[in-house]
């Protein structure tokens, strides 16, 4: 079936080996961009300094909050961490919504929302007293001059607060605090996702030192040299880089892959022209870009008899989970028809074959990809250690790694083809990001301490 859609309707979305590896060296540039003085600023993978300089150690230890916001779910979370022999780690979180008009809405009101949650989960879990110190992990691109200080660069994915960019989000988290004036926290650390995921991993394997997000947007972190981080002084040792590799290409660099269907979905989100290597890898728009070529190929009368209905029309019908049930294997062709009943498509078993194999194309593309920019980070990795060979540990985190039948195999494939002296052990964030903020807090508060 793929073969007889690709001339049909520009489906270029089988990518050659060689086509693969030049996007891997790509990134590589990227990333080098990123990092240098002189092109830094116009860099468009922006390699955040993140200051946190090391992975736990197990001596971490004490009673903290966390906030993780900016992926499906919105969490609060209370984590009580125990160090030396018997060292563990307990947490109790609650899930809250947020409602688009809030996502969408002023920046007071997006940080008066989360206070509020806040407040639910204190109430609700009886510390309100407390004055504990919080780690945020906030999932957006932050330009940071130390731990506790992060400037939001623009929102990505589905958030688009007025008044935010360029602001001080922990500034905005305490004003939103003390507007209430019911509580006190002492917010220790700002953390982007992939840091909270490289550290719950690197908590129980050293070797960890790459974070990676495959979910709702697309993101890696990673452990680098000092030396080679041209924009914070020092040489000594390494310091976590938030690469916010969603943004790669955003200078035209791989529009010879991107298909009419990547361009419509750029056209159709709230940040056209911007996270172009996201908009082609995470889950948040896979599912618009198969809902794009769906309706190219009933255009042209090839599915659902021709017919354009409401439903295909609809913007973010094939969530993650949707195409991830679609693609299961043991799934029957009926139900898939099934699905796509539910989603208010009424298909032949003809159809559900094609929007299978549309499922499949786009997925499979997006897993690629994403190990090709992956093979560029390990690849760099093990050239800074300057070794033969690299073992290292990747902790990876979202619901399309997680959910989808295929994706994590043929990323893990893709690295292993395109980095081939690098052995990468994939590692699954087991308790999400909030575990990681609590720990770089915790090592913060103790050098903050150690310090006055
Ligand atoms: C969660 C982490 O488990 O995964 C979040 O705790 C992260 O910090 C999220 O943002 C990413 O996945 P998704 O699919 O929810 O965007
Ligand atoms: C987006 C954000 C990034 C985050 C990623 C995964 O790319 O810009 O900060 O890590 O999504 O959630």
């Amino acid at each position: 079936v793929v073969r007889r859609l690709v001339p049909t309707c520009d489906v270029r979305f089988l990518l050659s080996l060689e086509t693969l590896r030049e996007v891997r060296n790509k990134m590589r540039t990227e990333l080098e961009y990123g990092l240098k003085r002189e092109t830094q600023a116009n860099a468009t993978v922006k390699m955040l300094p993140t200051y946190v300089r090391g992975t736990p150690d197990g001596t971490e230890k004490g009673k903290f909050l966390a906030l993780d916001l900016g992926g499906t779910n919105f969490r609060v979370l209370l984590v009580k961490i125990k160090s030396g022999r018997r060292r563990s780690v307990q947490m109790y979180n609650k899930i809250f919504a947020i409602p688009l008009e809030i996502m969408q809405g002023t920046g007071e009101e997006l940080f008066d929302h989360i206070v509020q949650c806040i407040a639910d989960f204190l109430e609700y879990m009886g510390i309100k007293g407390a004055r504990l110190p919080l780690g945020f992990t906030f999932s957006f691109p932050c330009r940071q001059a130390s731990i506790d200080k992060g400037t939001l660069v623009g929102w990505t994915k589905g958030f688009k607060a007025t008044d935010c960019e360029g602001e001080d989000v922990v500034d905005m988290l305490r004003e939103a605090i003390r507007r209430r004036n019911e509580f006190d926290l002492d917010i220790v650390a700002v953390v982007n996702d992939t840091v909270g995921t490289m550290m719950t991993c690197g908590y129980e394997d050293p070797n960890c030192e790459i974070g990676l997000i495959a979910g709702t947007g697309s993101n890696v972190c990673y452990m680098e040299d000092m030396k080679n981080i041209e924009i914070v002084e020092g040489n000594e040792g390494k310091m976590c880089i938030n690469t916010e590799w969603g943004a790669f290409g955003d200078n035209g660099c791989i529009d010879n892959i991107r298909t009419k269907y990547d361009k419509e979905v750029d056209e159709g989100s709230l940040n056209p022209g911007k996270q172009r290597y996201e908009k082609m890898t995470s889950g948040m728009y896979l599912g618009e870009i198969v809902r794009q070529i769906l309706i190219d190929l009933t255009k042209q009368g090839l599915l659902f008899r021709g017919h354009i209905s409401e439903s295909l029309m609809k913007r973010g019908i094939f969530e993650t989970k949707f195409l991830s049930q679609i693609e299961s294997d043991r799934l029957a062709l009926l139900q898939v028809r099934r699905i796509l009943q539910q989603l208010g498509l009424d298909s032949t078993c003809e159809d559900s074959i094609i929007v299978k194999e549309v499922c499949g194309v786009v997925s499979q593309r997006a897993a690629q990809l994403c190990g090709a920019g992956l093979a560029a980070i390990v690849e760099k990795k093990r050239e800074n250690r300057g070794v033969e060979r690299l073992q290292i540990t990747v902790g990876v985190d979202g619901t399309l790694y997680k959910l989808h039948p295929h994706f994590s195999r043929v990323l893990q494939e893709t690295v292993k083809e395109l980095a081939p002296q690098c052995d990468v052990t994939f590692m699954l964030s087991e308790d999400g990001s909030g575990k990681g903020a609590a720990l770089i807090t915790a090592v913060a508060k103790r050098l903050h301490n150690v310090g006055q």
